[in-house]
């Protein structure tokens, strides 16, 4: 079994808030199993840069609490390349550095699979506010976004309702409409718009004008990132146009990563933390921590990237090629229940909008 001494931990891609708690936790979990912890600033980019900083108890003291990432990020184009990738082993052995905790989104874990196979062991911890990574029901950020947008949004519902307006309101999601059906939900938005399904215009007007006549005030429709700007500026044109009733667009961009993380990131972010180092302890690597229901568990990096592609119907010839069927079929079925938990509750902000 590999002994590890030293560990990396980085961050990559988008940050999101229970970084900070996720980097405490692996700073803290490998002390106390008796391995060194290097923190690498900006993520890969730092790691081929050799800008790492030891990491001891009180380096990660009163970060649990903080937004961002206290180790920065980048995205680097340099460690896609074979160059790149073996600058990066060379400096790992250099450094004595003996396996890698990724903290970041699906551009991470590319970074982290390309690292496994040319020989430095890695954990991904799945965090980004996107909630888009298919092999954990939440990812870290998620839950502390979603909150944003929900005082943001009430702050909204206040003034709409004096005035009896509507808010069109934009929410992050690159390719997911996880924030936006959720928040959808808790704010008893009319209608939430997201990149999965389309959307019937013509029905959001007639239902407007149907709750206007029987007095509701304030109307609130969620859109996600992901059906594009333009989509979601000119939505809140037409819903005036069509409705004649006062609208008003708001994108809350960036403001949804920031801010301190919630209680849900900050265990959910402490306990991958500490499931990660468990495991390279434990002489496993080449993994993503995942939470499955209320429990933590994990998957190869390469099945989580499968996943991600089932996910997103991008599963190209030669991809499941090595797989067992059964691994296959318990990767589907997670993937369609998946899939069929947003469909009901994008299903139910509808049903439950009148
Ligand atoms: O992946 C998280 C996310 O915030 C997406 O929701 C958004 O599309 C993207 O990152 C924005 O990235 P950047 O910070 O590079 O503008």
């Amino acid at each position: 079994m590999a002994q590890f001494k030293k560990i990396g931990v980085l961050t990559s891609g988008g940050d999101a808030p229970g970084m900070n708690a996720a980097i405490r936790a692996v700073t803290r979990y490998a002390i106390h199993k008796n391995i060194e912890v290097v923190g690498i600033y900006n993520g890969f980019k730092g790691l081929l840069e050799n800008q790492f900083r030891p990491m001891k108890e009180r380096d990660v003291s009163l970060v649990i609490n903080h937004g961002g990432t206290m180790l920065y990020t980048s995205r680097c184009d340099e460690f896609k390349t074979d160059a790149g990738l073996r600058k990066a082993v060379e400096v790992c052995h250099e450094n004595g550095i003996d396996g890698i905790v990724t903290i970041g989104g699906d551009g991470t874990f590319r970074g982290a699979n390309d690292l496994c196979r040319y020989g430095i062991p890695c954990i991904g911890i799945p965090a980004t506010i996107d909630n888009d990574i298919a092999c954990t029901d939440a990812t870290v950020g998620f839950d502390t976004a979603m909150n944003t947008v929900l005082s943001m949004v009430d702050r909204l519902r206040d003034t709409g309702e004096s005035h009896a307006r509507c808010n069109v309101v934009e929410v992050m999601g690159r390719n997911a409409g996880d924030i936006a059906v959720n928040t959808a939900i808790a704010l008893g938005a009319t209608a939430v718009a997201i990149r999965e399904y389309p959307f019937d215009e013509e029905y959001l007007y007639e239902k407007m004008i149907a709750g206007k006549q029987n007095g509701k005030r304030c109307f609130i429709v969620i859109v996600s990132e992901g059906t594009g700007r333009l989509f979601s500026e000119s939505l809140a044109e037409q819903v005036q146009t069509k409705t004649g009733i006062s609208t008003n667009y708001a994108k809350l961009g960036h403001i949804q990563r920031g801010g301190s993380p919630t209680l849900v990131d900050r265990v959910l972010a402490t306990r991958l933390g500490c499931e990660a180092v468990e495991l390279l302890t434990n002489g496993i690597a080449d993994k993503v921590v995942c939470l499955e229901g209320n429990d933590i568990t994990s998957i190869d990096i390469k099945l989580s990237q499968i996943m991600d592609k089932m996910h997103n119907n991008k599963i190209k010839p030669g991809d499941l090629d090595n797989l067992s069927e059964e691994v296959i079929n318990i990767m589907r079925a997670k993937v369609e229940r998946r899939v069929e938990r947003k469909k009901n509750l994008y299903e139910m902000v509808d049903i439950i909008s009148i």
